[in-house]
Formats: structure tokens, sequence, C-alpha cells
């Protein structure tokens, strides 16, 4: 299997990885298949994600992609968190084997796990705004 340089520099040096004591949203999800587990922890203010660590129980390229995928929505408006989809981070690492594309799609819905959490908090319905989430909490078996 082939990865690009950008996969493995973030897997031997993944950023932004630990968590957030006081986080205000966290996501977790997994993909029932390989058993990976991604937590995704996030800071929001002002509708900003301030701040966010990642912890990923799994695969070199699932936590090379939660690594970018903190990266792109860091510092980013909410509405822009929602844009980064598993390609947007594919792409940024320079794609990924086709075998792995699914870890990339993990990470997007951390992602949409967690700002799914942070509005739930909030009290407001996250569905119209999120979505569905496939892979949340391992309710998906498919
Ligand atoms: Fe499943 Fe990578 S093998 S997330």
């Amino acid at each position: 299997m082939e990865y690009s340089e950008k996969v493995m520099e973030h897997f031997a040096n993944p950023r932004n990885v630990g968590e957030i004591a006081d986080a205000d949203g966290i996501g977790e999800v997994g993909n029932p298949k390989c058993g990976d587990i991604m937590k995704m922890y996030l800071k929001i203010d002002k509708n900003v994600i301030s701040d966010v660590k990642f912890k990923t129980f799994g695969c070199g390229a699932a936590i090379a992609t939660s690594s970018m995928a903190t990266e792109l929505i860091k510092g980013k408006s909410i509405n822009d968190a929602l844009k980064v989809t598993n390609k947007t981070v594919m792409e940024a690492l320079d794609g990924l084997p086709p075998v792995k594309v699914h870890c990339s799609v993990l990470a997007e819905e951390a992602i949409r796990a967690a700002l799914a959490d942070y509005y739930t908090k909030k009290g407001i319905d996250p569905k119209p705004i999120i979505g569905e989430i496939k892979n949340c909490c391992y309710k998906n078996t498919d």
C-alpha cells in the first residue's frame, strides 16, 4: 500500500492530539467493520472553533485523517467546518489508498458528531443543521 508523504508525516507527528477538559462539543464515531474509534473535542467561541483536539484508536490513516481534519477546522466558523468533507481531508493529504477512504469518512463524521453534541448541549436540535451521522455512536452496522 502506497501512502503519500503527507499521510506519513501526519501519522508520525499528529497535530492536536489530546482532550479538552471543558469541551463545548465531543463527538465519538466508530467504524463497526474495522473497529477503529475517533473522538473529537471542540471549544467553540462565537461560532468559531477556537480549539480542537482528538484521540484516535485506530489505523495510521485514521490518525493522519483526524490530525488533518483538526488542522482544517481550527479557527474556522462552524459553517466552514461543516463544509470539510472526507474528500477535503483526503485532498489535503494528497490522497489515500482506496481501502483507506473510510478512515477519512470517520474524520468527517467525528467533526459533525462533535458539532451535533455542541448543538444538543445548547438545546438545539442538530439534525436540520448537521444531518444524519452515519457512524455515530455505533448505531450503524453497515
Ligand atoms: Fe478503519 Fe482506518 S482501517 S479507520
